[in-house]
């Protein structure tokens, strides 16, 4: 699925429009038609027996996609120049696939200690299970990462920012160790899209979406991508076909439409998202914004050398007050509403404890913390919905 088209001079945002829309694969359609399939058929013997040999290459069976899947599975490895992209039914098939694709049992893998807590679940469940050790580690860790590495470790997986708290990495140090022992980097890019990252530009062998947020782009279909480069294509495709992960068609068509609009919808995500919370920054109740792109922010430096922009999700630690207080707040707002996603057009507030998912790094904060998607709303309303919800939470903590 998803072989690259050749490199182009065209802008990204020309190729964030076209990629992907071969003729062959959507006909004189704008955008490929729904291909609902399990059977495929053939005209004649000699050509199932050309299919088995060529399975990657030809219409053969619905687990390995129709032309629906191909075109995003095309767009998404020109976009982030891989050798071809798998696509599954949720971005925790995507990451959950690819690190099954290169490890094995007595391997250790190097995991960031601020990585999406159910991919964290699943070292400490399903691969620990296996015989699979994982090291967390600390998100500000370059290059010192080295003195991590034991004979076995096969695989760095970077999440940058981190989940919740949002430090940014530094991907090139990590890789150029990495690749110096022998081992693999998986990158989970969800939150920069490849409009605003590349990983394997910077030294990831995998780059991991849960396209169910900014790519789907509209809070109604869950979908994952896997990007890979040559050393790792082929183990990547042949263990996610192995373990049956494929998106159905109609979320893969949901998926390239979302693709189209990724660009503008990124950039009003980008701006809004600053605008609140640079005024978060004044707020007397806010002890500190959590956004990669304000000076301050951990890896800000880093995000500036290496990222070309920042999306609309963010964090905010209060200054003071219980978290068990917070539905003063939250049962509240007008606007905000509560949920566990984002990368959608509606903006959401979500209030969390890092503490309980840190082992590396100790959390410690002197109040709560709130994660915001700043949506496509208007900004003053989210604003003016905000000031009113810390203030009813400024009751509850006595000041
Ligand atoms: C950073 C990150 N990676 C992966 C995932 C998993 O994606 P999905 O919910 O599509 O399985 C999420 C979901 O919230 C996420 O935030």
């Amino acid at each position: 699925m998803g072989s690259k088209n050749s490199g182009s001079e065209r802008g990204f945002e020309t190729r964030i429009v076209q990629a992907g829309r071969r003729k062959a694969l959507t006909g004189r359609y704008v955008n490929p038609p729904v291909h609902r399939a399990s059977t495929i058929l053939f005209d004649s013997y000699a050509e199932l027996r050309e299919g088995v040999a060529n399975i990657f290459d030809t219409l053969f069976y619905g687990r390995l996609g129709t032309p629906t899947q191909w075109s995003l599975g095309e767009a998404m490895a020109e976009l982030e120049g891989g050798a071809g992209a798998w696509l599954y039914p949720s971005g925790m098939g995507a990451i959950t696939s690819s690190l099954l694709s290169l490890l094995k049992t007595g391997d250790h893998l190097l995991m960031v200690d601020t990585v999406y807590e159910p991919t964290r679940k699943f070292c400490q469940g399903l691969l620990q299970r296996m015989g699979i050790e994982t090291t967390f580690y600390d998100p500000a860790l370059g290059g010192d990462i080295d003195e991590l590495f034991g004979e076995n470790t096969r695989l760095v997986f970077v999440e940058s920012p981190g989940s919740l708290t949002m430090e940014i990495q530094d991907m090139p140090a990590i890789a150029e160790v990495a690749h110096a022992r022998g081992a693999y980097v998986i990158a989970d890019n969800t939150w920069a899209t490849p409009l605003f990252f590349n990983p394997l530009a910077h030294g990831a062998d995998i780059s991991v979406h849960a396209a169910t947020k900014y790519i789907v782009g509209h809070s109604d279909a869950m979908l994952g991508v896997a990007i890979a480069n040559e050393r790792c294509w082929n183990k990547l495709r042949a263990a996610s076909l192995s373990l049956g992960q494929i998106a159905g068609p109609d979320d893969a068509y949901l998926g390239q439409r979302g693709l189209r609009t990724l660009a503008p919808r990124l950039k009003t995500h980008q701006k809004s998202g600053l605008k609140v919370a640079r005024w978060l920054v004044g707020h007397p109740l806010v002890h500190r914004v959590l956004h990669p792109a304000l000076e301050d922010a951990p890896g800000h430096k880093i995000w500036r050398r290496d990222f070309s922009g920042a999306s609309g999700l963010f964090s905010v630690v209060l200054s003071g007050g219980k978290l068990e207080n917070i539905g003063s707040m939250v049962d509240h707002m007008e606007h905000f509403a509560m949920g566990f996603s984002w990368g959608g057009y509606e903006s959401l507030i979500l209030p969390v404890d890092p503490a309980e998912t840190r082992t590396a790094v100790p959390w410690v904060a002197p109040g709560p913390l709130l994660r915001l998607q700043i949506g496509l709303e208007d900004t003053d309303d989210l604003i003016a919905d905000l000031d009113a919800g810390l203030a009813r939470f400024q009751k509850t903590t006595g000041r």
